[in-house]
């Protein structure tokens, strides 16, 4: 059968779209100067890419930079709820690239639309949360001969291609952008942070001010997220099961609780752990009436969704967008964000423009990287080589015209001599 050449929701709202992604294109100057040099330069030439993405208006400005590369792109969503439909249509009817992703889709579409981009016979794959890179070694593994790598642009996916490693099942090396200095300290910490407050306030309007706000997970996100909540003026419960990480909490004056504590106190909760089960049933069971909940880790599996279901004696779908009430038997209204998954992207449109322009750029300066060396590299969980990550921080900087301190020569001698 042939590959349909592109699946999105209508072609007619391309030009919003196009507005859209040159919004974002003015915050992204760093990317836009990758994109001159990739269409100088040609580094992809000949290239077929499969990227299972968020289908944002970011997402386009980076594929419109490997485009201009000479990269041959197929693009499918990384999350049923993130794709903007007038993005999808832009990046079909103005930039090229074959697009299988409609906001909103259910589970069998988005295993299709991965299953289609590979049908593309990839040479690179470009993964966020690691389901591309699963399906292409599960189902369709003969397809690995030809494919020479890839990246993984979030820290679930990281760990899943981890664990792939350990038991020798991973085949191709495959960078892992998310672990530089760039991803996790700005778009994890400040872009997570950000958008997951955009998020809640878009699909609820609550003040924030004076309440309680239970965070779960004081990792790169969840840290953000603390530092954004208590700036709207909440009082912030961070929740942990790492003694390092709770301590730092701790230390930074927040209140840490185990969740059995905090869900009975907490006014919008939120999980940001890249784990299972953070709020389960016997949390929910104690939750206030009218808690908020929300997930801004990768996966729809932090807030136990068959556990919520189950206790409640009536669910009011969308009582405002991209809000579920669910009505337990003592009366008490739950209200669960995004369907428990990714609030950020699902509620808002994602971290902003100008903290994506790093993890793009450093994305995709590692994929020309990948093209130029693959031939040299062994299927495993690779570092983004040495200097992309700090090229990019400073183009970064010199974009905000903030200048720095060097060393001087008898600094640098200092610094690199033991016997001084
Ligand atoms: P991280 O490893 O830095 O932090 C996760 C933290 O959660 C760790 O400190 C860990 O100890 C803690 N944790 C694990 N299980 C827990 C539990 N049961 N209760 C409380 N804490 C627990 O990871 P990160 O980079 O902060 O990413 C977290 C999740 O967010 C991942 O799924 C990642 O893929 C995702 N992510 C989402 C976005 C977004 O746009 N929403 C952006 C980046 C990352
Ligand atoms: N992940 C988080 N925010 C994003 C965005 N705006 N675009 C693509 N991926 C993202």
């Amino acid at each position: 059968m042939a590959v349909p050449q592109h699946d999105v929701a209508d072609l007619g709202l391309a030009q919003a779209g196009v507005r859209r992604v040159e919004w974002a294109e003015r915050a992204m100057p760093v990317l836009r100067r990758v994109r001159d040099r990739f269409a100088e330069e040609r580094p992809l030439e000949g290239l077929r890419i499969a990227a299972c993405m968020h289908v944002t208006a970011e997402t386009a400005n980076i594929l419109r930079a490997l485009r201009a590369g000479g990269a041959e792109i197929a693009l499918a969503a990384s999350n049923p709820l993130s794709t903007q439909d007038d993005t999808a249509a832009a990046l079909v009817a103005e930039y090229g690239i074959a697009v299988y992703a409609r906001a909103g889709i259910d589970a069998a579409a988005y295993d299709r639309n991965l299953a289609t981009v590979l049908e593309h016979r990839p040479h690179m794959l470009l993964d966020d949360g690691c389901d591309l890179v699963n399906i292409a070694h599960l189902e369709r593994p003969e397809l690995l001969d030809e494919t020479i790598g890839g990246c993984e642009q979030t820290t679930t996916g990281v760990i899943r291609l981890h664990r792939m490693s350990a038991e020798g099942a991973l085949k191709l090396p495959m960078v892992a952008v998310n672990d530089t200095a760039t991803k996790r300290m700005f778009d994890n910490r400040y872009g997570t942070g950000q958008s997951t407050i955009d998020g809640i306030m878009r699909a609820t309007n609550a003040m924030l001010a004076g309440r309680t706000v239970v965070v779960a997970g004081f990792g790169y996100c969840g840290r953000g997220l603390a530092e954004r909540a208590r700036g709207m003026g909440a009082r912030v419960i961070v929740t942990e099961v790492d003694p390092v990480k709770a301590l730092d909490a701790a230390m930074q004056g927040y209140t840490v609780l185990p969740m059995d504590e905090a869900a009975q106190v907490g006014d919008v909760l939120v999980t940001a752990t890249g784990n299972r089960d953070v709020i389960r049933l016997e949390h929910i069971a104690s939750l206030k009436d009218g808690a908020v909940l929300a997930n801004s880790g990768h996966f729809d599996v932090e807030i136990d969704l068959p556990a919520l279901e189950s206790l409640a004696v009536e669910i009011r779908r969308e009582v405002r967008p991209q809000a579920d009430e669910y009505v337990l038997a003592d009366g008490r209204r739950i209200v669960l964000l995004a369907e428990g998954r990714l609030v950020n992207l699902g509620a808002a449109e994602g971290h902003p423009a100008a903290v994506m322009d790093m993890s793009f750029s450093v994305q995709a300066l590692t994929v020309a990287w990948l093209a130029e060396h693959h031939a040299t590299l062994v299927p495993d969980v690779l570092d983004v080589p040495v200097g992309i990550d700090t090229e990019v921080a400073r183009l970064e900087l010199e974009a905000l015209g903030i200048d720095i301190d060097r060393l001087t020569p008898d600094q640098e001698d200092y610094l690199n001599s033991w016997r001084a």
